[in-house]
């Protein structure tokens, strides 16, 4: 026989740090693949409204996952092993998830099905752990269901105003995968396992893979490009620009502005692209790059709530190019990730955002100020993501740099062969845009005192002889 005291406290939860962990690791691995195969869906999407939720729920995915790898890596100090091995069954149970069709299936099995279940994992961490013992993780959680709750209200807030009967219509493929989380034994692992549905209908589908090119939501004429200074060859589109640009210079940045704002969506295309093509890098990789695709996406969501402010009817007015994210669609993933990094890297270099803000804050549009004012903070971001990224994927050497300006180079020539090959297409031109703009914008004028600014600006453009024209 031994002496003890009684026990300090009659009852407590059974948990102990290993099981904590394992249980948060399981919602680590789900939120991490489930924020790249949203990504991916982002470009896939093309509906406007669902592909903006898309960029916003993605970048949450990767804060939650960013907050459960640290509390993980808490609870089993020092050990680092939170990145390995990935339980294969979770892993197979997004992949599934991920092979609905965008956007309907995807989105019905996401926010029916996949959320749902995650939101109920984590409540039962929440009613299983120790709210002293594990409060940390407890602050973690408690703030990612909110988040949940919010996204797939959200989402079917805005389904039933864009796509009414979403829900309804994909109810086949959610009760598919509402079974293959059951045969995972729900995203914690603890439910009693159901058979695999291995026999269903929706079952054995390929293996999802991104889309190569991108098309525009529906409401907008597919067009390449969004401003003629990205084609050299469109000399009618130029001429009406710069009738626009004859009314004023300031006229011409404010509406110059908000059509490269909203365009910046190819940005947010090749980021987030990038995060499902790269499938083995450090955390901080994704991480970075979420934010990085969530805000190009804020920058085009910036541009078309200008043009929406000043009562365009914008599908009909505005073009909202492709060309940017398809021609970069033959090239490997570090060039497309090389050519943007090129183009943020070079804006900066110039100081255009300052001048771009001198202009606009000389047209007295406080709005458009703001909106370039935090672009340009979260551009300064960027240019150190690239710097960071591509440096850790070339190598950080003499010859990591030369590989680095190569594929720069040869991406550029490919750019300038695209606009080549495409210069004759009727989805080149742009005069019939800036013909109707120059009309409505005419219309709209008003008079300010004029404040003699002196300030010199052109664009940077992709092809440098289109800005010479
Ligand atoms: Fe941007
Ligand atoms: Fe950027």
């Amino acid at each position: 026989m031994v002496k003890v005291l009684p026990a300090s406290r009659s009852s407590h939860v059974d948990v102990r740090v290993e099981n904590a962990s394992r249980y948060l690791k399981r919602c680590y691995v789900v939120e991490r693949q489930l924020m790249r195969t949203v990504a991916a869906k982002f470009v896939d999407t093309s509906q406007w409204d669902f592909k903006r939720q898309l960029a916003n729920d993605m970048w949450q995915a990767s804060r939650h996952a960013d907050a459960l790898r640290t509390r993980i890596l808490e609870l089993r100090y020092p050990r680092r092993d939170v990145d390995k091995k990935p339980d294969p069954a979770l892993m197979a149970l997004v992949a599934e998830c991920a092979k609905g069709t965008a956007h309907a299936e995807f989105i019905g099995g996401v926010y029916g099905v996949l959320l749902p279940e995650l939101v109920r994992a984590y409540q039962g961490y929440l009613s299983a752990t120790d709210p002293l013992d594990d409060a940390p993780s407890i602050y973690i959680v408690r703030h990612i269901v909110a988040d949940l709750e919010m996204q797939i209200e959200r989402m079917r807030a805005l389904a039933d105003e864009v796509s009414p009967g979403l829900f309804e219509r994909t109810a086949a493929w959610q009760g598919y995968l509402r079974q293959c989380c059951a045969a995972v034994g729900g995203i914690s692992g603890l439910d009693e396992r159901a058979p695999a549905p291995a026999d269903h209908p929706l079952a054995g589908r390929p293996t999802y893979e991104i889309g190569r090119s991108v098309m525009r939501d529906e409401r907008w004429r597919p067009v390449l490009f969004h401003l003629p200074h990205e084609n050299k060859y469109d000399v009618e589109g130029r001429k009406a620009w710069q009738r626009i640009e004859a009314l004023d210079k300031r006229v011409a940045m404010q509406v110059w502005s908000a059509i490269s704002h909203f365009n910046e969506i190819w940005a947010a295309e090749v980021v987030a692209a990038s995060m499902w093509d790269f499938d083995d890098q450090p955390w901080d990789f994704y991480l970075d790059l979420a934010r990085w695709a969530w805000d190009e996406t804020r920058h085009s969501t910036m541009g078309y709530r200008a043009l929406q402010g000043w009562g365009w009817d914008v599908p009909d007015l505005i073009p909202w190019g492709n060309a940017l994210y398809n021609a970069l669609g033959p090239m490997p993933p570090i060039q497309r990730l090389a050519l943007l990094y090129y183009y943020e890297d070079s804006l900066l270099r110039a100081g255009t955002k300052q001048i771009e803000i001198k202009i606009l804050e000389s047209a007295q549009d406080d709005g458009s100020v703001q909106d370039m004012d935090f672009d340009w903070a979260d551009e300064a971001i960027h240019v150190s993501y690239g710097y960071t990224w591509l440096r850790h994927l070339l190598g950080d050497s003499n010859a990591g740099k030369e590989e680095l300006t190569r594929l720069t180079d040869d991406a550029r020539e490919i750019i300038a062969r695209f606009v080549a090959e495409h210069k004759d297409d009727p989805q080149a031109k742009l005069a019939p845009y800036f013909e109707r703009l120059h009309d409505v914008i005419a219309s709209m004028l008003h008079d300010i005192p004029d404040d003699a600014l002196n300030v010199q600006w052109a664009p940077v453009a992709a092809d440098e002889e289109a800005l010479k024209a």
